[in-house]
């Protein structure tokens, strides 16, 4: 694609974060964006920016684990605006616990959004690209999809699901004109680390992170190229690189560097409850 104008691109998760600033990016390239999430109001206002700014922006209230949901919005978004173009399976949650202490319910829903909601959407949109002969899928994973780290098993294991998910859809629909691209960030400066789920002791884990902006640009990129797959930024692909060389090392700077982290915040927790 030399240009995202006039494309039609759904993008879930676009209520915050990386699947917002994907929306705007996508909007200032030309494309008319369909923003998926649950909090409408939250969309409504986003698109309203979008359009005011020049761009075209529809708000599609969804909740991705929803089956039956998805594919009434995928139809009347195909049957209003003529196609669906792209697709960017973004919308996910994460859930920092030990394997021991992991809650069933939380372990569900992980699976429920990030892996089973990228499936309901996929196969919403698949019939209008395969019936127009081209398309592309975004799926939004992570260097934790490609790497896994302590305590954020499930979360890792729904990225892993992920990738091997679009690894067979690639071949399954590449005779239809249809490709298939996998994103993944490293950490991302987004409320996804503020959600009750991604807190430890109700704290927020610091660690360097880079921008919403920054991976969507990237996601714009890798579209428009219909690359199999991207791993984003330097560090990103440092990470990726050195588990390739030596996944022992980097499972004992791991494990050290997890340790530190929660120490630090124990104690600061300590030094809090202290005053
Ligand atoms: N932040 C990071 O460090 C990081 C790093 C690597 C990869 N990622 C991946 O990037 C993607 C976006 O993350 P983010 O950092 O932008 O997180 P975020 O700021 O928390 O945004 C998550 C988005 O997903 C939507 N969402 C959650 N549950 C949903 C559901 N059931 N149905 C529809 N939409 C739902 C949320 O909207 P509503 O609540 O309005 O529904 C929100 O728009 C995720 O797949 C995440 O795994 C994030």
């Amino acid at each position: 694609m030399d240009s995202m104008s006039g494309k039609i691109v759904v993008v879930t998760g676009a209520s915050t974060g990386i699947g917002q600033a994907a929306a705007e990016a996508f909007a200032r390239d030309g494309a008319t964006v369909v923003l998926a999430a649950r909090s409408e109001g939250r969309l409504v206002r986003i698109a309203a920016d979008i359009e005011n700014a020049g761009g075209r922006a529809v708000p599609m209230a969804v909740d991705v684990t929803d089956r039956t949901a998805v594919f009434e919005k995928m139809k009347e978004v195909a049957e209003t605006l003529g196609s669906i173009d792209v697709l960017v399976n973004n919308a996910g949650i994460g859930l920092l616990s030990p394997v021991e202490g992991m809650d069933p319910e939380e372990l569900k829903r992980i699976f429920e959004v990030n892996f089973f909601g990228l499936i309901w959407c996929t196969q919403a949109a698949l019939p209008y690209m395969i019936r127009q002969k081209r398309g592309r899928i975004v799926n939004i994973s992570s260097v934790a999809g490609k790497r896994a780290l302590p305590h954020i098993s499930a979360y890792c294991a729904s990225k892993f699901a992920l990738q091997a998910f679009s690894d067979s859809l690639r071949m399954e629909t590449a005779e239809h004109g249809i490709t298939v691209t996998v994103v993944c960030p490293p950490r991302v400066d987004t409320t996804f680390h503020d959600t009750p789920l991604m807190r430890q002791k109700g704290q927020r884990m610091s660690a360097p992170s880079i921008s919403a902006e920054y991976v969507a640009a990237e996601i714009v990129r890798a579209t428009r190229k219909g690359s199999r797959e991207v791993v984003v930024s330097f560090y990103g692909k440092f990470f990726v690189f050195f588990h390739w060389l030596s996944p022992r090392l980097l499972d004992f700077i791991m494990k050290r560097l997890w340790m530190r982290l929660a120490m630090k915040k124990t104690k600061k927790a300590g030094t809090e409850d202290q005053g």
